[in-house]
């Protein structure tokens, strides 16, 4: 039997979040308790294209592009869909960003960005995200 819910009027559908992690891109969106909007999370829907997929739906919410950019460290194949009006009006793909400001803080306590007031800078790499002050190489499930 399907799972379906409802189509919202205006907000964000978050599509194709990689299975398992649709929990995560709710916190990344700050998205909780005291939240007043209505909130649908799928988790392991089947999808043609990505097998299984998480799936959010968030009534009053638009997602800025450094959440964007976040969100596209942990799901590449997310869509964005912004919702108004009862209508998708905007269809983005994520992409990751090539370098990442003020959006992490570093996990190692004793980098520069842990002692004195300085925006973290993390360049994106394959092996994962490097630290442009301590140099160090992080999982994005480690910053996020
Ligand atoms: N949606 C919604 N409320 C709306 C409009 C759309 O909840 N008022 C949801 C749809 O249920 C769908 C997603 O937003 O899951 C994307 O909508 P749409 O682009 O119309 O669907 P598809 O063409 O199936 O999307 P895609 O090609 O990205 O898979
Ligand atoms: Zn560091």
């Amino acid at each position: 039997m399907p799972l379906t819910v409802e189509k919202i009027e205006s907000g964000t559908v978050i599509d194709h979040i990689r299975a398992g992690l649709g929990m995560r891109v709710l916190q990344m969106i700050g998205v909780g308790t005291g939240y007043a909007g209505r909130v649908a999370l799928l988790m392991n829907v089947p999808s043609k294209r990505i097998g299984k997929k998480d799936m959010l739906k968030i009534e009053g919410k638009h997602i800025d592009e450094r959440t964007i950019d976040k969100i596209s460290l942990i799901s590449p194949d997310a869509t964005i869909n912004l919702v108004k009006g009862g209508e998708v009006i905007e269809k983005r793909n994520v992409k990751m960003p090539s370098e990442l400001r003020a959006a992490f803080k570093c996990p190692n306590p004793k980098c520069i960005t842990n002692m004195e007031k300085i925006d973290t800078r993390f360049k994106v790499e394959k092996a994962g995200l490097r630290c442009g002050y301590c140099e160090r190489v992080f999982k994005a499930d480690e910053l996020v």
